[in-house]
């Protein structure tokens, strides 16, 4: 069935990947969106899990956006700093929502940070974001902490969730990763 997940492929993001990403994330967070130039910085970076799914082939060049055939659906961006993974961003275009990519990327990148060594991954969502929510503790993720008043725009709470990788095996995800050895955190 055409845009189903099971016609996703996931592969690292590239450069002319940058304008459709920009576009997911303006649209998906009401916090200030990161900007092009912080995107772009992460291509290509050695320590960072840069992910898109297409509904396409990995070896074709994405050209436009969710709205194309072939262009970018949603993103996740996460990386290793010594035993803990982070997953810093995830978001899917809204038209492409429930359809399992969210739980593509998630799952893409649990497998990148186990692959990195990783034994605990954490993540920060907004108190209020219930989607986001579903998804992480479907897949395990438990409340760790919160960070009062985190988010802006408006203002709330941030929960930290935390997925404890040594009980988290599942079947790995077929995208290429990268061995993270550091990074900057956000
Ligand atoms: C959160 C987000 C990434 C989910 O992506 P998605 O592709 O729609 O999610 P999936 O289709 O893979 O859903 C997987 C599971 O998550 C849960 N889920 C996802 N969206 C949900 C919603 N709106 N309401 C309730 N549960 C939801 C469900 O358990 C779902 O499984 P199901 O469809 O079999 O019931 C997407 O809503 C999004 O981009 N939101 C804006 C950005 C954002 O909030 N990012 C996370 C920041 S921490």
């Amino acid at each position: 069935m055409p845009g189903s997940a099971r016609e996703l492929s996931l592969r690292p993001a590239r450069p002319g990947d940058l304008d459709a990403i920009v576009a997911i994330e303006r649209v998906a967070f009401t916090d200030p969106p990161w900007s092009r130039a912080s995107f772009a910085s992460l291509v290509d970076d050695p320590r960072v899990v840069f992910l898109v799914a297409t509904d396409r082939p990995a070896g074709g060049e994405a050209v436009a956006g969710a709205g194309a055939p072939g262009g970018v659906l949603g993103y996740v961006v996460a990386w290793v700093v010594v035993d803990e993974a982070e997953i810093a961003n995830l978001a899917v275009a809204p038209e492409r929502r429930r359809t399992g990519i969210g739980r593509r990327l998630l799952e893409a990148a649990v497998t990148s940070a186990v692959l990195g060594g990783a034994r605990v991954l954490y993540l920060e969502v907004r108190e209020s974001n219930t989607a986001a929510r579903a998804l992480y503790g479907a897949r395990g993720f438990v409340l760790a902490g919160r960070r009062s008043d985190y988010y802006r725009n408006p203002v709330e709470d941030a929960l930290v969730l935390r997925l404890d990788l040594r009980a988290a095996a599942s079947p790995p995800e077929r995208v290429r990763t990268r061995r993270v050895d550091g990074g900057a955190s956000t």
